[in-house]
């Protein structure tokens, strides 16, 4: 018997070697944890159960036969966050480069399954390098079943995919069809083809940075939703996330013990917004002093900045925030925010997480560029997830909530449940400057008279009375009191019940 015990270690040891010490060094000097250092960090000490830990490939050309390694270059298995079961895969870049065969899929496939079934978050963690070239088609396929697991469990659990070294082809599409997608900066790049088929095809000469580092992506591209320093930090963030987050579509979010006083005032919201209207603030600012212990996730903190999404907490209990920005493009909705926003407010519905919205938006963003980019259509993508998210909604208006956009974020039209207004809110078709320039065209040659006009346009519609005289506005609210009634909100929508129409799914405009 011991004989036989001491034989299972040995095969343990071999497999947790992966592809050698050498490349573990290789792996290092890159500035990169292996697979199994990164779960360690990911997960609480000691409760990772690896599985499939002697799965090989079944490959056998291009010499494939006798090199095969156990565990076939992923790590997969559960383990706990704060005592909460996860699922995860890492992916072995000292193992055939991470690279995808049929076994390794398998692999992914059943924790994916697993996860859905039980009712579980999956981690995904990339460094690899896409298709086992030698397998050819059975790697194409397991890309593929992968990603129907991925469909089959979007909005049941939430996935998340973390890009810790190269993704590249086949790589790629799995991250991009889960929730959240976080990248390490300086040693993670993804693409979809790299520098040298792109300069093959195109003749552009780009480096692996710049064409899908974690600048391009967490910025320009908003492919990703936020990058961080290292392995180290990325994971230990990755932590911090999973505590916003229910384990599945049939969870409430996680209530946590909070020492913050849910009556607390703030009394420096009452000069948040400045007298003039078009000297920005930082809408971060409320979001930190109203929720839970300035407590805040940002997701896509560098793209689409005019708006603020992410997670925090009010009375313990996760609330999904959805702010625009007067610090960035004095808060308008553009192609960027429109698209960013509107993911994470089905992200909340999906997921019965409630969303709160600040707003403070002097409309869309015209010109040639956003018409060209599809501004109607992407614009409609956060009007119709709003329209369509039954989970509580609480709406403040701040300041501007200028046309379309008024009715875009989160009003009392679009099934708001509770719409607050602060006294310096403005709820108005346009600005008074352009109101006037259009109805007193006529007048324009005189700018006295169109001062008066303007003047005239404010006193009426410069403020929240009119739509709280309509009902569109619940209550007009002291800004100091903003945490509070958000709290009393909450609390009367917490049995909230709302269905659409049964219907096999909606068609949003994609
Ligand atoms: C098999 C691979 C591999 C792959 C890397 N390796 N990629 N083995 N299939 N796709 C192996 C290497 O042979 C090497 O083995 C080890 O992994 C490390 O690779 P290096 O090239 O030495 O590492 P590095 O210099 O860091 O470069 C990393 C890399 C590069 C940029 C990812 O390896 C690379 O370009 N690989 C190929 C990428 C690619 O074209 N993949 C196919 C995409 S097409 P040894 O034994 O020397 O350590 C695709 C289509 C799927 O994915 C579509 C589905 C929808």
């Amino acid at each position: 018997m011991k004989d036989i015990v001491e034989a299972l270690e040995k095969k343990r040891a071999e497999a947790r070697l992966g592809g050698g010490s050498r490349r573990i060094e290789a792996q290092h000097a890159k500035g990169k944890l292996t697979a199994r250092e990164r779960i360690q960090v990911l997960l609480d000490e000691g409760s990772f159960e690896e599985w499939d830990m002697f799965v090989e490939h079944r490959s056998s050309e291009f010499g494939m036969a006798e090199n095969r390694i156990p565990g076939d270059g992923v790590v997969t298995g559960w383990g706990t966050i704060n005592g909460r079961v996860v699922y995860v895969f890492s992916k072995d870049f000292t193992v055939f480069g991470g690279s995808l065969s049929r076994a390794h899929a398998e692999k992914i496939v059943k924790v994916q399954k697993a996860a859905a079934r039980n009712g579980a978050p999956v981690i995904g963690l990339f460094d690899a390098g896409g298709a086992r070239i030698q397998e050819g088609v059975d790697s194409l396929a397991g890309y593929a079943d992968i990603f129907m697991e991925n469909v089959l469990a979007s909005g049941v659990v939430p996935q998340i995919s973390v890009i810790m070294g190269p993704c590249a082809g086949g790589d790629v599409y799995s991250p991009a069809m889960t929730d959240f997608i976080f990248m390490v900066k300086d040693t993670s790049y993804m693409y979809v083809t790299g520098p040298d088929v792109v300069k093959t095809v195109t003749n552009e000469i780009v480096s692996h940075e710049d064409l899908g580092g974690a600048k391009v992506h967490a910025s320009r591209s908003g492919v990703v939703d936020g990058a961080f320093e290292n392995d180290i930090e990325t994971l230990t963030q990755m932590r911090r996330l999973i505590t916003f987050l229910p384990q599945s579509n049939r969870e409430k979010p996680p209530q946590l013990a909070t020492f913050d006083d849910p009556e607390r005032a703030e009394p420096s919201l009452d000069t948040l917004v400045p007298a003039n209207p078009n000297t920005p603030y930082d809408m971060l600012e409320l979001i930190q002093k109203v929720a839970d212990e300035g407590d805040f996730f940002e997701i896509g903190k560098d793209f689409g900045r005019n708006i603020l999404t992410g997670f925090g907490r009010m009375e313990g209990s996760t609330v999904g925030f959805v702010a625009n920005q007067p610090m960035s493009l004095a808060g308008v909705l553009d192609i960027d925010a429109s698209r960013k926003a509107a993911r994470f407010v089905r992200f909340c519905d999906c997921f019965n997480i409630p969303i709160c919205t600040f707003v403070d938006v002097p409309g869309f963003m015209p010109g040639t560029r956003q018409e060209y980019g599809g501004l109607i259509k992407h614009g409609a993508k956060l009007l119709f997830a709003y329209a369509e998210a039954t989970v509580p909604k609480v709406t403040v208006i701040t300041r501007k909530a200028y046309g379309g956009a008024y009715d875009v974020m989160s009003s009392k039209h679009l099934r708001g449940d509770v719409n607050f207004a602060w006294p310096t809110a403005e709820i108005a078709v346009m600005g008074a400057k352009g109101a006037v320039e259009i109805i007193f065209r006529a007048e324009a040659g005189d700018p006295v008279k169109l001062a008066e006009r303007t003047k005239e346009y404010e006193d009426r519609f410069a403020n929240p009375y009119v739509a709280a005289s309509r009902g569109y506005i619940d209550d007009v609210i002291m800004p100091h009191n903003t945490r509070k009634r958000i709290v009393r909100a909450l609390r009367t929508l917490k049995g909230k019940n709302v269905r659409n129409p049964e219907k096999k799914h909606d068609n949003i405009p994609l």
